[in-house]
């Protein structure tokens, strides 16, 4: 049962060839598979080895020598190559094409309740008020009290505030921050108030719990209903269009008297009546009023002094209007598709 040598040397001669002609074939990706096929220790490279034992006493010293330079051969072809395509795939990696066109920066938007507050405050600055934050974490004094909330007004209800304890709670309204602006600085102030505010209200397509209102001040002496009216006609007309139509009417808020709510034409069916202005062709936009004298005592202002108006608007709904959305829930789920679209 001997294997002759001269099968041998032709099997030696076939996997030469073989191997020549896959080695050719080699690229990155299936290195392993020829390293595997021909070179691994079950491999045909191996196989061939084993006929050794089967080879006669005499012949086994040529046939090693054969075998080993057959795998000695195929070995350094391999290992050449390897280089090669080592080589060639540092140089791919590392080639810059000047020829391709630059990556464009994704550039991201204003969201559409910054866009709203940014051109309501630039009216506003427009007019020489100033821009004034507080805090959102807010504390009874500041958010009631002080704004003349008498204790038992169901503003100061569980269902509308969010209380963090007895004392605080997340600010309802901007309105607070026209007390903080009061302790911290003297009159004459003309300022306005944008920031973000809660209410524990049923979340809806008309509600959430959170929203953003600006608020204004101008405390100055002598400052009139008159001065308040200029003031709110203008920024209406400037921001909603100079052929709206307005309307003044009596309201009531703790903080001011009188007080005082804004209504415009409906700027979507011009006045006509629409879905949206509930066919009544009219939008309120804000409340205000002359501030109250309680307020002017509770941050130590001489009321005889100094009077000055107030007013407050929200900035969802507007934006909303504006936007054509018909979901204030819209606003704060920050789908990109949604915000390009208002970008
Ligand atoms: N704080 C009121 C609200 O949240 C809005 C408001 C009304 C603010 C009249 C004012 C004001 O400053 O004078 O509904």
């Amino acid at each position: 049962m001997s294997v002759s040598i001269q099968i041998l040397k032709v099997e030696i001669e076939e996997l030469k060839k073989k191997a020549a002609h896959q080695i050719k074939e080699i690229v990155f990706d299936n290195v392993e598979t020829f390293r595997i096929k021909f070179l691994s220790r079950k491999g045909e490279i191996a196989i061939l080895f084993e006929k050794l034992k089967e080879i006669s006493v005499s012949e086994k010293p040529e046939a090693g020598k054969l075998l080993n330079e057959l795998r000695n051969q195929i070995t350094a072809t391999f290992e050449k190559k390897l280089e090669t395509l080592n080589q060639a795939k540092t140089e791919s990696d590392n080639f810059v094409d000047v020829s391709l066109p630059g990556r464009t920066q994704k550039l991201g938007s204003l969201h559409p309740i910054s866009q709203t507050m940014m051109e309501i405050e630039k009216i506003f600055y427009g007019m020489g008020f100033n821009s004034v934050v507080g805090p959102e974490i807010e504390d009874d004094f500041h958010n009631f009290t002080a704004l003349n909330f008498p204790k038992n007004h169901p503003a100061r209800d569980m269902q509308d505030t969010f209380f963090i304890n007895e004392d605080i709670l997340l600010r309802t309204h901007t309105t607070s921050v026209q007390i903080r602006a009061m302790e911290l600085d003297k009159p004459p102030m003309r300022i306005i108030m944008p920031g973000r505010v809660y209410r524990n209200e049923a979340i809806s397509s008309r509600s959430y719990c959170l929203f953003h209102q600006v608020d204004g001040v101008y405390i100055d002496k002598k400052v009139s209903m008159a001065d308040l009216k200029g003031t709110l006609v203008s920024f209406a007309k400037q921001f909603y269009g100079s052929s709206i139509k307005y309307k003044i009417r009596p309201s009531y808020f703790p903080f001011t008297e009188p007080s005082l709510e804004m209504d415009i034409t409906c700027f979507l069916c011009k006045g006509n009546g629409c879905k949206i202005c509930k066919h009544s062709g009219w939008l309120e936009i804000l409340g205000a009023g002359m501030i109250h004298p309680n307020v002017y005592k509770s941050v130590g202002i001489n009321k005889n002094e100094w009077n000055g108006f107030a007013f407050g608007m929200g900035i969802e709904r507007i934006t909303l209007l504006r936007m054509g959305i018909d979901d204030i829930r819209m606003l704060y789920e920050n789908d990109v598709r949604m915000l390009q679209q208002l970008a």
